[in-house]
């Protein structure tokens, strides 16, 4: 076996796979238990969780902290053994009430990024989540890692470093995309970085590496690299069990390289997304305006965002492949069919 299991603290992960978050309704209950069955980490994203309710858009708020509780629970009952993570965005308005929820209805981890978690412990004290911020430079992990020692006396639980060819919002300047820097020099950094701060504080901290991993040779590849596991989403779109529709899954399919484009986003970070016709009347038009307010970020103003991430992300989730915002990897073009999470589990790790 080329792998070894992963150890979270008390959290034993046979299979270091993790299904990163994925929102709108992309990775929840069906999905993440799936993943947890398999062996890996399963990760139910936070993000408008409640989008498919009737109340949603009178209270999206309630109903939001309602469905992840709800999702939470599922989960784990259908994986009774499995391990099974929170996503939660940084940049979500009231983060701090999903991050209190995941912990009260049982999340065995939280994965934070898109944004700095830096008062995350505060929340997961005295229970037995626990939490692993997403960053995406040494910069970010030093000041995450060295502000929870200080403040909270509190070291990571693991680090999850996503890369530039990830799906979803991306932790770069936009500029960074025309740059042909290798994000490989940056990861052995915070390998080390991260090494030498489980050193100082006494305790092995699992880092984690996502973005781009298609196969088994890239799951070789980082571990040879120093990582302790890989986090995928992607791939995990393509599996019979993700909860996207099936339109969804088909537009990774068809999709060509061409397609995959990086674009703006309201949450104030670029992001990956195919163009379709609603991306490209965002790229022509520059913008389409806002109908309705769902207060989902911290920091948003609906009348100079180019688009309302909320909105672009539930028509994705119900299936109006037009109207939506298609967040994907830099290698969907790749995915030739829809498989289940084992066999996408078994191609990860079996010999051939
Ligand atoms: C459709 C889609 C939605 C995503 N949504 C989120 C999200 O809500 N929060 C987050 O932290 N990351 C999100 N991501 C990033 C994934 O969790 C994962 O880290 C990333 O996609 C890994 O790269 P890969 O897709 O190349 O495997 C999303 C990715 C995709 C493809």
């Amino acid at each position: 076996m080329f792998y070894k299991p992963l150890q979270i603290g008390d959290l034993h992960v046979p299979i270091p796979i993790i299904q990163g978050g994925m929102g709108v309704g992309v990775s929840l209950s069906g999905l993440a238990s799936a993943v947890a069955n398999a062996g890996g980490i399963g990760v139910i994203s936070g993000a408008q969780i409640g989008f498919d309710q009737p109340d949603f858009a009178k209270n999206p708020l309630k109903v939001n902290l309602e469905a992840l509780t709800r999702h939470i629970h599922i989960a784990k009952e259908k994986a009774k053994k499995g391990i099974i993570g929170v996503n939660l965005m940084v940049a979500l308005h009231q983060y701090t009430e999903y991050v209190k929820t995941a912990v009260k209805s049982g999340a065995d981890i939280i994965f934070s990024g898109a944004g700095l978690p830096m008062e995350l412990p505060e929340f997961v004290k005295g229970s037995k989540t626990k939490i692993a911020p997403i960053v995406s430079s040494v910069r970010a992990a030093k000041l995450i890692l060295n502000n929870w020692l200080r403040k909270f006396d509190y070291p990571a639980d693991a680090v999850v470093v996503e890369g530039p060819m990830a799906g979803g919002h991306l932790g770069f300047a936009p500029t960074y995309f025309e740059t042909k820097a290798d994000f490989d020099l940056e990861l052995v950094d915070i390998i080390a970085m991260v090494k030498e701060f489980g050193e100082k504080v006494g305790r092995k901290i699992p880092l984690i590496f996502g973005g781009g991993v298609f196969d088994q040779s890239d799951f070789k590849k980082y571990l040879t690299l120093g990582c302790d596991g890989i986090q995928m989403g992607t791939r995990f779109v393509a599996t019979h069990e993700c909860d996207a529709p099936m339109s969804f899954k088909h537009s990774y399919i068809t999709a060509k390289e061409s397609d995959i484009t990086i674009i703006k986003s309201p949450v104030g970070m670029p992001g990956r997304a195919i163009v379709n016709p609603f991306m490209q009347k965002v790229l022509e038009d520059g913008r389409v305006p806002v109908k309705k307010c769902y207060k989902c970020l911290s920091k948003c103003n609906p009348r100079t965002i180019p688009y309302c991430i909320t909105e672009a992300l539930i028509h994705a989730a119900e299936g109006r492949m037009d109207e939506g915002l298609l967040f994907c990897g830099q290698n969907a073009h790749r995915i030739q069919k829809i498989v289940s999470v084992q066999e996408l589990f078994d191609e990860m790790t079996q010999s051939a």
